[in-house]
């Protein structure tokens, strides 16, 4: 473990070092299931559900380095909130690292990043009105933990929710959703999105 830390540090506190990582994560995050993060048919799907839904606010709960919000942002104009409790990522970056890194990827994008745990985010929303939000799940992928996430957006009446992971049998998503939403109004790869209030 202290050797694997090691080479992080290494690796980061060397520019050319990082700018091979770099390159090496570029290409890595072309493989969406390698890494978590969403394919380009995915993205393409979620900007135009948050366009065509016609909300004010994109939240995005579980950003792992901020690449998905980023396109949100750049394609739909809505105001962005990114938010991680940079639990998880695909490297072993430590924490700081791994938030340190995020931030740097969202610098002048107008995302504005907040590190939080979903269930504080989702019990007060702060700062947001959720009836005008689109809520996009993908950070714990465990049943009872996106039970408790869609049971938040329920009581806070956000308008529409979405997620990423659903039809993967190795999580818990695909049940909870079906469960506490029923049927979705769309499904594109494994990308989910269900109106739920009017705006
Ligand atoms: C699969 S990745 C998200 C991928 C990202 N949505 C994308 O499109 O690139 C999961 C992320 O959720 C975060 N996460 C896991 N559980 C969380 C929780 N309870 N609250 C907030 N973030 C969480 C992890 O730190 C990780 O960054």
């Amino acid at each position: 473990m202290k050797q694997k830390l090691r080479r992080i540090w290494n690796v980061l506190s060397h520019p050319r070092l990082l700018r091979m990582a770099l390159s090496g994560l570029g290409a890595a995050l072309c493989d969406g299931n390698e890494t978590g993060t969403l394919s380009d048919e995915e993205r393409v799907a979620l900007s135009s559900w948050v366009r065509a839904s016609g909300v004010g606010v994109f939240v995005e709960i579980g950003t792992l380095f901020g690449f998905t919000a980023r396109s949100v942002k750049r394609d739909t104009c809505v105001r962005t909130i990114a938010v991680d409790n940079f639990s998880w990522n695909p490297f072993g970056l430590p924490p700081a690292q791994h938030e340190a890194f995020t931030r740097r990827i969202l610098e002048g994008s107008a995302v504005e990043l907040v590190k939080s745990d979903s269930v504080e985010f989702l019990s007060s929303f702060p700062g947001v009105t959720p009836g005008e939000a689109l809520v996009f799940l993908d950070g714990s992928h465990a049943y009872e933990d996106v039970k408790r996430e869609l049971q938040l957006c329920l009581d806070a009446r956000v308008a529409v929710m979405a997620g990423h992971d659903y039809g993967n049998e190795s999580f818990g998503v695909t049940k909870a959703v079906n469960e506490c939403l029923g049927n979705v109004d769309a499904v594109v790869g494994s990308c989910w999105m269900k109106r739920v209030f009017e705006c």
